[in-house]
């Protein structure tokens, strides 16, 4: 990614990241830097790692080789709750079976900021419904979380993480449950975030017109086993060779990042085959660049 002088390392620095599940290598030699106050979206097929990526950086998952840098700390140095402080993770999946109020469920977000054994104070409580209102779910703040549904409840779930008041945002599929005007609506608020509060947002989509749409950067990623030549993730070579000549016709390397930077140099047909395995038409429209798939 970009650097940027003035603002040091600040920002995230991904360092020679790889990390296995069991056998299984999942990321591989990752190095990404990601500029303070830009939003910046993890694009790529299902099971290429996105989310495991996000926890490596939040610190969920430990067992990774390589280093992480939160504006210039390594995250194995810091602590839970100063973590809690600095940054805020909404995952792909939100369950609850205890039927607390959406407001209290917000609330928690307030946890980092509140004393041991102390209860929400009246600042906390204005926070959240200032929160809540600002997203326009603030008529739900007294209905059941158990009782609204999968889009209310990811809503309510960017609210909390906004109340934490972080520097940094990570969301895994921010918009997945939600109608498009509320994909447009969250994915709007975020971006005015970033640019009003400095907010250093990463975030996993998986529709890419909305990822060129409001992204700064993209950073297109594939799975590590690559389908064409179907050689194991542990050769950083794939040859290709033609049958009848047995000369090669295609090398590369295996690698998780296909491409990172400015959108449009991104999400290119090239590079989206590369990543994907599909054919896509780029068309332009009122000086927008369209993604559409070429069936
Ligand atoms: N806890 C786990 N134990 C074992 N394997 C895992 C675990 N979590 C993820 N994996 C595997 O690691 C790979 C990457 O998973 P990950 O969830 O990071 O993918 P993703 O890019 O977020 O996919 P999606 O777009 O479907 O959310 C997948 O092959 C997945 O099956
Ligand atoms: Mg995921």
């Amino acid at each position: 990614m970009n650097e940027n002088t003035s603002m040091g390392n600040c920002g995230i620095s991904i360092q020679n990241i790889s990390l296995s599940y069991g056998k299984e290598l999942v990321l591989k030699n990752i190095d990404l830097r990601i500029k303070k106050g830009s939003v910046v979206t993890l694009v790529g097929p299902n099971g290429c790692g996105k989310t495991t990526l996000l926890k490596v950086i939040n610190g969920f998952l430990r067992q990774y080789e390589g280093t992480v840098y939160i504006d210039n700390k390594n995250t194995a140095d810091i602590s839970n709750l100063e973590m809690a402080k600095t940054l805020s993770y909404v995952s792909q999946l939100h369950k609850s079976s205890f039927p607390f109020s959406v407001l209290d469920v917000v609330l928690t977000g307030r946890m980092p900021y509140i004393s041991t054994l102390s209860t929400p104070g009246k600042k906390d409580i204005e926070k959240a419904h200032r929160i809540l209102e600002f997203l326009g779910i603030g008529h739900f703040a007294h209905r059941s979380y158990t009782q609204i549904s999968g889009g209310e409840r990811q809503m309510v779930m960017i609210a909390k993480a906004l109340v934490q008041e972080p520097d940094f945002l990570l969301l895994d599929e921010p918009t997945s449950f939600l109608d498009l005007k509320n994909q447009i609506h969250v994915l709007k608020t975020i971006t005015n975030l970033s640019r009003t509060r400095n907010i250093t947002v990463l975030m996993t989509l998986h529709e890419p017109n909305h990822a060129m749409l409001f992204s700064d950067e993209i950073i297109l990623l594939r799975k590590l086993e690559d389908r064409t030549c179907g050689k194991s993730t542990t050769s950083n070579q794939c040859d290709l060779h033609n049958s009848t000549d047995n000369k090669p016709i295609l090398t590369y390397p295996i690698d998780n990042i296909v491409v990172a930077g400015a959108p449009e140099k991104v999400m290119t047909p090239e590079r989206i085959q590369e990543a994907y395995g599909i054919h896509v038409d780029i068309l332009e429209y009122k000086g927008k660049r369209i993604i559409v798939p070429n069936i």
